[in-house]
């Protein structure tokens, strides 16, 4: 298919998923409300083409912004076939969560910073500056909230409390972790007793997508039980840690972090601005501890437990997402990207699957257990860029828009095959299909 034609393609995407001109769902019938790190994807690819529409899909993000600076993971859609959904979350249990929409109690992957620069590329200087201004106390408010609240004991990392937060809902490293130490008894007698076809009968991801490409039905009501404690608790991060040891400094989240930081302080600068002394003082701290993480073993970066500070030594894409933090020495980034170049591990006809091939938990339809997925090949993309390795990027480039052309807007894809899996007419593949096509 040629460019113009995909690009088309892309935008009518967008245009079905559209809601009043105002945010972008996910895709219709599975993900009906709004997403946070979906909806920085996916205003990445608008500005593009409509810049004012763009600005728009931040603009709406930031409505459920907490009044202690959390951006919330989902807002709520308040079209009366899909309310009751916001009542598996009562944000309303917490005294910070905003009166007028309901929202989720827990966050996603810091892209915000990035979206905001991405718009601020397309606008005039005069423009970038009113745009920025616009959207910096909001963006302050909740890098502060990051560090003030998931990095209590001022380590340098924040931390996650349910695999949700890090977008990669059943990745490995998380799923280890929560079968290892946090499965509850009745989770574990499902398991045993094979009732896992009468829990699939409740669950509305498997109406859309076949249930073998999902996350077995043990691990999806392990992560509804997480979710349920963390409503118990209030969504309070003092509550939350006191009662639990499942929380994660996600090696992935963090690098994600690293770039949004840089790109904090860029904004800061452009308007004059000097981000707030303690908040500088943190971003500075989380790019010296990222080095914790690193194994020297196995070459690779670690998510670790945020409590015992144990490394959870379970490889997947987070591997590679320091390249796209840009602040990890040229060496360490040669490091990753050998692991890159490995037909064991992450080189596959389709890159980039979201855990190596050789892999006890490679699947290559199971969600985040082994599928390439559009929104993390751009990441590693950027950070390859930014570290030089052009030749490399253009190639994962080529066979991520390949594998689009090849088998449509779909959520995720064999790394194999190139086969779609997940849902079709997925917004952010579209939105980042259209980036991905620009020179
Ligand atoms: C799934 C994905 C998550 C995404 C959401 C909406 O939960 O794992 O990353 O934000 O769907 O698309």
């Amino acid at each position: 298919m040629d460019t113009a034609d995909l690009t088309e393609q892309a935008k009518t995407v967008l245009a079905n998923n559209d809601k009043d001109g105002k945010y972008t769902i996910p895709a219709a019938g599975l993900y009906p409300h709004q997403w946070l790190w979906d909806s920085c994807f996916i205003a990445i690819g608008m500005s593009h083409f409509d810049v004012d529409r763009a600005k728009t899909e931040i603009l709406s993000l930031m409505r459920g912004q907490w009044a202690n600076g959390m951006m919330p993971h989902m807002i709520f859609s308040n079209d009366l076939a899909h309310r009751q959904d916001s009542n598996i979350w009562r944000s309303w249990v917490n005294p910070f969560a905003p009166d007028d929409v309901k929202t989720s109690g827990i966050t996603q992957p810091p892209l915000l910073a990035e979206a905001i620069v991405k718009i601020g590329k397309k606008l005039s200087l005069p423009e970038r500056r009113s745009w920025y201004q616009t959207v910096y106390p909001a963006l302050i408010a909740y890098h502060q909230w990051l560090y003030t609240e998931r990095d209590p004991h001022n380590e340098g990392l924040v931390l996650q409390i349910h695999p949700w937060e890090t977008g990669l809902d059943n990745t490995p490293s998380w799923m280890y972790e929560l079968h290892e130490h946090q499965l509850s008894w009745w989770i574990h007698a499902i398991g045993a007793l094979h009732l896992e076809p009468v829990i699939n009968l409740f669950r509305r991801d498997t109406r859309f997508v076949p249930p073998e490409q999902r996350l077995s039905a043990v691990d999806a009501l392990a992560l509804f039980s997480v979710q349920r404690r963390l409503r118990r608790k209030g969504y309070n991060i003092q509550r939350i840690l006191t009662h639990s040891l499942f929380a994660i400094e996600d090696a992935g989240y963090n690098a994600i972090l690293i770039r949004a930081n840089t790109h904090l302080k860029n904004i800061a600068k452009a308007i004059g601005k000097k981000v707030p002394q303690d908040l500088a003082d943190s971003m500075k701290k989380t790019e010296e501890a990222y080095e914790q993480l690193w194994d020297a073993y196995a070459n690779q970066y670690f998510s670790r437990n945020f409590v015992t500070h144990k490394p959870i030594k379970v490889p997947t894409i987070a591997t590679l997402l320091p390249l796209y933090g840009g602040k990890i020495t040229k060496e360490r980034a040669e490091q990753l990207v050998q692991h890159l170049l490995k037909a064991s591990e992450y080189k596959s006809s389709f890159p980039i699957p979201s855990v190596p091939l050789s892999s006890e938990w490679f699947n290559e339809f199971d969600y985040w257990q082994g599928p390439s997925w559009v929104n993390t090949n751009w990441l590693v993309i950027q950070g390859l860029r930014h570290y030089g390795y052009d030749d490399l990027a253009d190639s994962i480039t080529k066979t991520t828009l390949d594998m689009v052309s090849k088998s449509g807007f779909y959520e995720y894809f064999s790394p194999l095959s190139g086969e779609p899996a997940g849902i079709p007419h997925f917004s952010w593949t579209a939105a980042l299909t259209i980036d991905l096509l620009q020179k």
